[in-house]
């Protein structure tokens, strides 16, 4: 007999975890999943600069035009209405009042951070390591809640969908219906269909199709190509935002981010010949949005030769200030031998955020009834074609919560049905050079041809390279049957195919998608 649960929880992040907790309050039973063996692995812990509040003299309506400013006006307007309205409040209710997050404060006021292209400070934060604290007080939060059962080490291989995975015969004249999900269990070593009457999905990112990126190893596209097999739409795949400042190494290796708050505090993009150029590109200067800000940095790169710009935190920050707000950035550099209260730091741009995902209304729901899904993996709209600097956590708490409140006020009991195993064989994971050598032919490929700059040939090279790619790895299915590590690879080579498809079909240059070949109207 399949595991049976009230809702299903793909995903431990901000948007999984705090929908779990306003879901435990209304008396739900929950199972939350991480692939990870680590509850702190997910891109929320990675959050350095902070999660969007409210400046003095602020109000929802500057915050509204932040958005669709950075989004180049291409923002869903009801979706960022609503976390410009409703976020807020969220972030009050469950982060400060209660899990008592100790945000910065300073004189008795919230101590604010400002980033690209807002009007305000605004932005609450913990140092340079907001979104590791917020992970750790959800954690405890989850963990301590009698009726959500936290399960590690467990991959969502794919929808469980009715029609497809059930053999009841009236069920291919019912709607597309997500029934649970078939889930790899490391500890049990099998796959086991998991029902629930809702499932949220909350896999967070893609970054790791690209070979430059600041996410974690976990960002293998999971949830949007396990959306996208069970026939969920996906929208705005094509605008993946890539971050303007990753510590450059001479292997270009890191992922370690550079977070944009600096720039907040008065650090400086300056050329390789010591040059601040950011006036030039933006009147917001270095705190343009953030795809102007990646392709100003590009640019200059390719005018001075160099493989890196370099930021100057030396400008308006005094060494003690340096150390003290941005502790973890500070002591991270320092150990790779580079001192930013004495010298800039080189950075250049990486893969960052997914701005599109499976297509979701202003609740959360998708377009497979019981379905939903919430943070990085979705997409309502809100981003648009560019994403503005520290919403991405609060969008993943207010459509977290908005998934929860729609399940709680009208789900339906899931009927009575019969399960199919899962479909494919299982078996040993091929031996991992294969793996290693063909996820780093998607990396390589989307850097080249999907990356800051896109042109119809790139594209095109790209589309025949993932198609190939998606043959071979049919062949390694055959060959060894499905396994956790080829499963991921699948996922990767999927993703990035749908982000390619995307950007080929879309001739026009908007926020982060920007076609060399661009049709202008
Ligand atoms: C940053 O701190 O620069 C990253 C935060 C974000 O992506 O919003």
């Amino acid at each position: 007999m399949p595991d049976r649960y009230d809702v299903l929880i793909i995903g431990n992040g901000i948007a999984g975890s705090s929908a779990a907790l306003f879901l435990a309050e209304a008396g739900k039973s929950i199972l939350l999943l991480t692939k990870g063996e680590d509850l702190e692995n997910t891109n929320t812990a990675k959050a350095q600069g902070g999660i969007v509040f409210r400046g003095e003299g602020d109000n929802p309506s500057f915050l509204i035009k932040d958005i669709m400013e950075a989004s180049a006006f291409t923002s869903y307007t009801a979706s960022a209405r609503l976390i410009s309205r409703l976020g807020p409040p969220l972030v009050q209710k469950l982060l400060i009042d209660r899990l008592q997050i100790p945000f910065d404060r300073r004189n008795g006021k919230w101590d604010l951070f400002r980033e690209g292209n807002h009007s305000f400070r605004r932005i609450l934060h913990v140092k340079d390591y907001t979104g590791k604290v917020i992970q750790e007080y959800l954690n405890k939060a989850v963990l301590h809640e009698p009726l959500i059962e936290v399960k590690k080490n467990s991959l969502a291989l794919d929808f469980i969908v009715s029609s497809r995975d059930t053999p009841h015969p009236e069920s291919r004249y019912l709607p597309l219906e997500c029934l649970g999900a078939y889930v790899w269990e490391e500890e049990a070593q099998e796959v086991i269909p998991i029902l629930a009457s809702a499932t949220i999905l909350a896999t967070g990112g893609l970054s790791e199709i690209y070979r430059y990126s600041s996410g974690g190893p976990w960002n293998t596209g999971d949830g949007f190509a396990i959306a996208r097999r069970a026939g969920a739409r996906l929208s705005n795949m094509e605008y993946v935002q890539f971050h303007p400042t990753l510590l450059y190494t001479p292997q270009y290796s890191s992922s370690f981010l550079i977070s944009e708050s600096v720039r907040g505090e008065g650090a400086e993009l300056i050329s390789a010949n010591g040059e601040p150029f950011m006036y030039r590109y933006h009147p917001r200067g270095s705190l343009a949005p953030r795809d102007v800000v990646a392709r100003a940095i590009f640019q200059e790169m390719k005018i001075h030769e160099s493989n890196c710009v370099y930021l100057d935190f030396r400008q308006k920050m005094e060494p003690h200030k340096i150390k003290d707000t941005f502790p973890t950035i500070y002591e991270e550099l320092l150990q790779r031998g580079i001192d930013i209260t004495q010298e800039p730091a080189p950075v250049a741009p990486g893969a960052h955020f997914a701005c599109g995902g499976v297509l979701t209304d202003t609740r959360g729901r998708t377009t497979i009834k019981r379905l939903y899904a919430a943070g990085e993996v979705a997409c309502s709209g809100l981003h648009g074609a560019n994403r503005l600097a520290s919403t991405s956590l609060l969008e993943g708490l207010t459509f977290g919560y908005r998934a929860a409140r729609d399940i709680v006020k009208h789900s339906e009991e899931l009927p009575n049905f019969a399960v199919l195993p899962f479909r494919e064989k299982w078996g040993e994971p091929p031996p991992e050079n294969i793996l290693r050598s063909l996820k780093e032919i998607i990396r390589i490929n989307m850097w080249e041809n999907v990356g800051l700059i896109r042109e119809r040939r790139g594209l095109s090279q790209s589309l025949q390279i993932l198609t190939a790619m998606k043959k071979e790895i049919a062949h390694l299915k055959e060959e060894y049957g499905i396994s956790p590590a080829l499963s991921e690879l699948e996922n990767m080579a999927e993703t990035a195919l749908l982000v390619t498809e995307e950007a080929f079909k879309n001739p026009l240059s908007r926020g982060t998608h920007f076609r060399l070949d661009a049709f202008d109207p």
